[in-house]
């Protein structure tokens, strides 16, 4: 089964020079019957998204802008924490790509960066966001036409623009700068296709122990969605864990964190 998903999935490929959106692109192409691992690259974007209605500094030659229409049969009740395990998928491409060399993704004090995820799915490489990453499902009444994945990877980028600089980085900036982005889009066009099975089979349960080890935010102090506490990690609905000062462990299903102090 696995494998019969592997071979189609990242077809049909479509690669532009220049989109408003990939995301938009794959949510056209879905509407109008694409197939599950139908997928969408540009060099740049001129209406780049981000998660809460922000934009994604999306410049052309540097960065990879991914999107992939999924069709997972799955009640629209259970379609949510796909979210996660997407940011799980590529953030496991990110670590492989720094791990097999110690002098890579060095920091300046010669300490291996260590790639998290911070909930929902925000991909960290030495506590600055490396990749951004936006899910988006329509929904048919109680069941799930499409989730389109879309994926912001920063490769090539040397600097960001100064309200992005003190919390962004890039693979180049990590030290690699030999990995064509054609060669990383493959990479997580398979991650995403893979997790996207695995999730099919067993939702959370297969991906329990990458989450905990990947978890940045666990013993942060964070505030989100009204609740203030200690994150405490991910539940087995992929709901973020806060300890309040009273002691109470509260589930949040949604929403931006803020880190108060680490
Ligand atoms: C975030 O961290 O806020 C999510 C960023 C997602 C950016 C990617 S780039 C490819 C795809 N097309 C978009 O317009 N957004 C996503």
């Amino acid at each position: 089964e696995l494998s019969r998903l592997g071979a189609s999935f990242g077809k049909p490929l479509a690669v532009a020079a220049e989109t408003a959106s990939t995301n938009d692109d794959a949510r056209s192409a879905a509407a109008a019957g694409a197939p599950h691992g139908a997928a969408f690259l540009a060099d740049a974007q001129t209406q780049g998204r981000g998660r809460g209605g922000r934009s994604w500094h999306s410049p052309p030659g540097e960065n990879l802008y991914l999107s992939v229409v999924l069709r997972p049969s799955l009640p629209a009740s259970r379609v949510a924490p796909i979210a996660l395990v997407m940011g799980l998928a590529v953030a496991s491409v990110i670590e492989r790509r720094l791990a097999p060399l110690p002098s890579r993704g060095a920091s300046a004090d010669g300490s291996v960066v260590e790639v998290r995820l911070k909930w929902p799915n925000d991909v960290l490489a030495g506590g600055r966001k490396l990749a951004g990453i936006l899910v988006e499902a329509q929904l048919r009444g109680e069941s799930v036409s499409s989730v389109i994945v879309g994926v912001g990877l920063n490769v090539h980028a040397s600097s960001f623009p100064p309200d992005l600089s003190a919390r962004a980085t890039s693979l180049a900036m990590l030290g690699i700068d030999d990995v064509p982005r054609e060669l990383l889009a493959a990479e997580l066009l398979q991650a995403i296709g893979d997790a996207a099975a695995r999730f099919e089979a067993g939702e959370l349960a297969p991906f329990a122990e990458d989450l905990a080890r990947m978890d940045w935010l666990r013993g942060r102090r964070v505030e989100v969605a009204g609740v203030v506490g200690v994150a405490a990690g991910i539940d087995p609905e992929g709901h973020l864990l806060v300890r309040g000062a009273d002691g109470i462990l509260r589930a949040v299903a949604a929403g931006e964190v803020s880190v108060i102090s680490s």
